[in-house]
């Protein structure tokens, strides 16, 4: 492994001006006008894996947009590795709240500026150079390893849980390896054990055919602008909980042990509090905030549009009025269950004065990890070694939906080691990833490959 390190060490600097090209490409998938960028990353990813000696690269078409699959299977009776990732971004408005172009990556005191930095084309690369190393110094992988990176994941993956139900034996693997999360914090390195899952809806109201002169019509119609704020409100009660009835039924307690656990992290409330600028948190009560995050589920309004919202007053009642929402699940809850309940407790909300339609988008599973596994045994020694510490055991609230899956349909678990941090602007304006961990996380990873071989 040693020689393995050093080149890693010597090509610090190529492997960032590489990476820059992997970010120059606006591969967002929720644009229609970046489709072909999206084609193109596809193409790139592949191109990419083809030059680090990887085989059978294929770039696989789907009703969206492409996967990527590439593999090297040159160790009979090695453990696979199947390695998920996604090369899509998310959109990049407001874009005038970026200090330098978002696909003209930028390094400004050790981190690399640009979408897709941390989530997720930075973490993929990461890996793409720890096989390069491997393969460059040894001429081998001391495991085998499938490649299968997607570019619908910022979208809901759509098409990704049919795919990998028809391709089973293209994927077979014993593990799961996924770099798509964040450390704990600055110099505290994570294993990821949990995921929430993710239903998401929009909510239409209609009041009238259309706007009326609200002196004219004002106290006589319904007004949907209104009427949204009212279904809204409905959705919690006072101390944080989700109305829904039977929200919570198969929620999955947090053990007094996790919470134990959870307790010894490095989390500061006041300083969390402060870093978002919020003049207070708040959320379900008798839970602390990691809690709140990791290990209860929760709704979210994540957009509203309604009626003028111009310069200066109009004076009208608008006819329409629409929410973006969405429910992040913990094990056990099933999203088809609670999309069910949610519909049926939105329908009993609203009044008959609006006219409702409910419009299901995308979601996901939630997930957690067999704790007690040598393939996280195997990530928590490679992390050591790639960042000298040893890691901490963290849940995430973000969803990264093919995970559950790939445990449903492959049987497999899956570890998720993660080098960005929370502060790295994912989905956000100046969207970053620490160069430092960049580079630790290729040598971790290239030690990980090494330590799955290790344990046959
Ligand atoms: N990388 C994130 C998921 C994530 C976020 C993991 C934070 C750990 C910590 C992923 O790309 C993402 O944003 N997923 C979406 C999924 C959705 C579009 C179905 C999410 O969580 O909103
Ligand atoms: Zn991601």
């Amino acid at each position: 492994m040693e020689k393995i390190v050093d080149y890693i060490h010597v090509q610090r600097d190529r492997y960032v001006e590489e990476l820059k090209q992997y970010l120059a490409i606006p591969s967002v998938s929720a644009l229609p006008e970046h489709q072909a960028d999206v084609r193109k990353c596809a193409e790139w990813s592949a191109a990419h894996m083809r030059e680090i000696g990887l085989q059978n690269v294929k770039v696989i078409e789907t009703p969206g947009n492409p996967i990527v699959y590439a593999d090297w299977l040159g160790a009979p009776g090695a453990p696979t590795i199947l390695f998920y990732g996604h090369y899509d971004v998310q959109p990049v408005d407001p874009v005038e709240l970026w200090e330098s172009p978002p696909f003209e990556a930028t390094v400004r005191e050790g981190e690399i500026y640009a979408r897709g930095a941390a989530d997720d084309k930075g973490q993929v690369f990461m890996h793409f150079k720890a096989v390069e190393a491997h393969m460059k110094q040894n001429g081998r992988l001391p495991v085998n390893m499938k490649f299968f990176i997607e570019g619908e994941e910022e979208v809901g993956s759509l098409h990704l849980d049919q795919f990998v139900r028809d391709n089973k034996q293209m994927l077979a693997a014993d593990v799961v390896v996924i770099s798509d999360s964040a450390m704990f914090a600055r110099g505290v390195p994570s294993i990821c054990y949990g995921l929430r899952g993710l239903v998401y809806y929009q909510i239409d109201l209609r009041g009238t055919k259309s706007d009326l002169h609200s002196g004219v019509f004002g106290g006589a119609v319904a007004n949907p602008a209104a009427v949204l704020a009212h279904v809204l409100a409905q959705m919690k009660d006072k101390s944080g909980k989700v109305k829904i009835a039977g929200f919570y039924d198969d929620v999955r307690e947090l053990t007094p042990e996790e919470r134990a656990e959870w307790k010894k992290l490095p989390m500061d409330e006041k300083a969390y509090r402060k870093e978002l600028a919020a003049p207070k948190l708040t959320g379900e009560s008798g839970y602390t905030v990691l809690e709140r995050v990791w290990g209860r589920p929760t709704f979210e309004v994540n957009g509203l549009l309604s009626g003028f919202t111009g310069e200066g007053p109009k004076t009208v009642i608008p006819a329409v009025s629409m929410a973006k929402v969405s429910m992040r699940l913990v094990p056990n809850q099933n999203p088809d269950k609670i999309a069910h309940l949610f519909e049926e407790y939105v329908k009993k909300v609203t009044p008959g004065t609006v006219e409702l339609k409910l419009t299901r988008l995308h979601g996901g599973k939630p997930w957690m990890a067999d704790f007690d596994s040598p393939y996280i045994r195997a990530a928590g020694r490679a992390i050591e070694k790639g960042f000298g510490k040893t890691p901490v055991f963290t849940r995430e609230g973000g969803s990264i939906p093919v995970v559950a899956t790939f445990q449903e349909e492959l049987g497999i678990p899956s570890v998720l080691f993660g080098v960005g941090l929370p502060d790295e602007n994912a989905h956000a304006p100046n969207e970053k990833l620490d160069l430092g961990n960049f580079h630790g996380g290729i040598i971790a990873s290239a030690y990980l490959y090494q330590e799955i071989a290790n344990l046959t």
